[in-house]
């Protein structure tokens, strides 16, 4: 045992160190999940191997390569959304906004896998452009993808998707890209905690050879405002 707090304390008077197995899984949950915020939601739209329509909000998401652009999301666990891009390799990850964060969250339950998410959350499936899974016709932008890979991670398996087709809503576009607020997207926290967009500012990205080299340390960092 090498954790200064041997579960979580109501306040902390002392810094937490934590070894991640002195605590129980839950609650080691809350706190990876309270701490890595904010994170976006793939509404991961799938078919299973018979055609039945799949739609699930994942905010273990993130893009990690732009060239050919590529996601992941992460299954805690066995779900239909895993058993379903393995069985057809093929997912739609759908960008939420605030419009539909409540369809979003409703499509979180545990149907039973006969059950379409897509008609009890009153949302519209489209067909996709390059993958057989519908997107949701309600979602501002659409990442198509064919897997490439299924990793494990704990009690996760990684879901490692090549993005074969982008579709974006004009609403969201704006001075030739994406406009983050009007995109509103949804931001997740920790357990039934959500945010969305504050302030949104510019910070000029610093170059070694342009702006650092020949200065003294500190001397050169980009401020706010700037
Ligand atoms: C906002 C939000 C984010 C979620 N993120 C994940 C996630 O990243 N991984 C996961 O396994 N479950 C996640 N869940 C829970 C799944 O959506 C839930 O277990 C769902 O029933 C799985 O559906 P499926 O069996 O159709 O795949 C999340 C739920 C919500 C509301």
């Amino acid at each position: 045992m090498t954790s200064s707090h041997e579960t979580p304390p109501a306040t902390l008077d002392t810094p937490l160190e934590l070894t991640p197995a002195d605590w129980p899984s839950r609650e080691v949950y809350f706190l990876m999940t309270g701490l890595v915020i904010p994170r976006p939601i793939a509404w991961v739209s799938t078919l299973d191997a018979t055609g039945r329509r799949n739609l699930a909000p994942h905010s273990y998401f993130n893009v990690v390569a732009h060239d050919p652009p590529h996601v992941v999301f992460s299954s805690s666990g066995v779900k239909d959304t895993l058993r379903n891009v393995r069985a057809t390799g093929e997912f739609v990850a759908n960008l939420v906004s605030m419009e539909v964060v409540e369809a979003m969250n409703f499509t979180s339950t545990d149907f039973p896998p006969e059950e379409d998410e897509f008609t009890w959350a009153g949302v519209t499936p489209v067909p996709s452009r390059s993958v057989a899974p519908p997107r949701v016709a309600e979602a501002r932008a659409a990442l198509e993808c064919r897997v490439v890979e299924t990793v494990a991670a704990g009690n996760g398996t990684i879901v490692v998707g090549e993005v074969t087709h982008i579709s974006v809503d004009p609403a969201v576009w704006r001075d030739g890209r994406v406009d983050p607020q009007l995109l509103d997207p949804v931001c997740r926290l920790a357990g039934t905690r959500y945010a969305r967009l504050g302030e949104v500012f510019q910070l000029p990205r610093p170059s070694w050879s342009r702006d650092v080299e020949g200065t003294q340390p500190g001397a050169a960092i980009p401020r706010l405002g700037d």
